[in-house]
């Protein structure tokens, strides 16, 4: 058994604006989108990494599921306007993150990315990542992976090692207010089932499985308020916490049969990840139903309601506006054959509870259409 923190984690409103007293860099490369450059947070952060002597230079071109190219665009970037960067700056939620974290590993990295793909692939130490993120779901703050979307082949490319866990996390609701209420569901919904999987996991310890059950816990409580209720900052720093507790679980232990498969249907229908695991959730509880009964109690208590874990987990996400079958999503059959062998591929399938075959990848799918 192991259990590795690496990340510092700083939580509180307004802490993004004292990032610089965090960092003993003397430059940084800011790695964010339009849309969080468009709130003013960019600005505040630069100016707390000047007043503390550290001289910024902003990249913000991050998009939603970052691609290959954009890594690229971003690392030559970076060789020509902050050659010397002592560490990447990303603020966002977790493509920026993520694509901020791949940047980091291509800027001391000769590449090419395309071969760095699963478990500890490059050979170099990347950058140090100080993540502030801006919406409460992916937990990309604190774990060992960047989600990278492979446009040519229609795939998405995971990078995962301990080296590109961040040193620092920034977890400031003032930041995370910013986002609209439907990326804070589908956020939710993505931290959600961070922490459901982490239990589920054939890796899951007694390190691990408390932080996962607190997760459910809080976002059970306070998901409903962060996304239908009136503005708190006080209820958003607790499910950001909670996103953080998850990621910290998920970081350990792996994921699961809904991870495997909701890659796939965002790589080929631009589903958002958040949403693509909300609508396999349900159908992936009930595949795995016959092997982990007991847990399923413990997530049930923790979430604070009875009854059959799947059907709660759906109408919870119904009440909130969620997505309950791909459909809705603009999933087709057709593409069920080619999305599971995809998902087949996926290093998280070693650690569900259940053996999937690729005829059970196909059968879920097809549950959830
Ligand atoms: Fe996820």
């Amino acid at each position: 058994m192991e259990f590795a923190l690496k990340t510092r984690v700083v939580v509180g409103a307004g802490e993004h604006e004292k990032l610089g007293t965090y960092l003993s860099w003397r430059s940084a490369l800011i790695v964010a989108g339009r849309n969080v450059q468009a709130t003013g947070a960019v600005e505040a952060v630069e100016a707390s990494l000047k007043k503390a002597g550290i001289t910024p230079v902003s990249f913000c071109e991050a998009a939603p599921d970052p691609s290959l190219d954009l890594v690229e665009k971003g690392t030559a970037f970076l060789k020509e306007n902050a050659p010397d960067a002592d560490g990447i700056v990303a603020i966002g939620g977790g493509s920026a993150i993520d694509l901020g974290k791949a940047i980091a590993v291509m800027a001391a990295n000769p590449g090419p990315l395309a071969e760095y793909e699963g478990p500890e692939r490059f050979p170099n130490q990347p950058l140090p990542v100080a993540a502030l993120p801006t919406t409460a779901g992916t937990g990309s703050e604190v774990t060992p992976s960047s989600v990278l979307t492979d446009t040519e082949r229609q795939y998405k490319f995971l990078l995962w090692s301990k080296r590109i866990v961040p040193e620092l996390a920034v977890l400031d609701p003032t930041l995370a207010m910013t986002a609209p209420r439907k990326v804070r569901l589908a956020a939710g919904l993505d931290a959600l089932t961070h922490a459901v999987e982490s239990v589920l996991s054939r890796a899951s310890t007694v390190y691990t499985e408390p932080l996962a059950l607190k997760a459910i816990e809080i976002i059970g409580r306070k998901l409903p308020q962060v996304v239908l209720g009136q503005d708190d900052p006080g209820a958003m720093e607790e499910v950001l916490v909670a996103a953080n507790l998850a990621g910290l679980a998920f970081s350990q232990t792996r994921l699961g049969v809904v991870h495997a498969l909701a890659l796939p249907l965002s790589a080929r229908f631009g589903i958002p990840h958040g949403l693509a695991v909300a609508v396999l959730l349900p159908q992936g509880l009930k595949f795995n139903l016959s092997v982990a009964q007991e847990r399923y109690q413990k997530i049930l208590a923790s979430f604070g309601r009875q009854g059959d874990l799947a059907e709660v987990i759906r109408d919870f996400s119904a009440e909130l506006g969620g997505p309950t079958k791909m459909r809705q999503l603009g999933v087709t059959a057709e593409e069920i054959p080619a999305m599971a062998k995809d998902a087949s591929g996926s290093g998280h399938l070693a650690v569900n509870p259940r053996f999937c075959s690729l005829e059970d990848l196909e059968a879920i799918y097809q549950a959830a259409l």
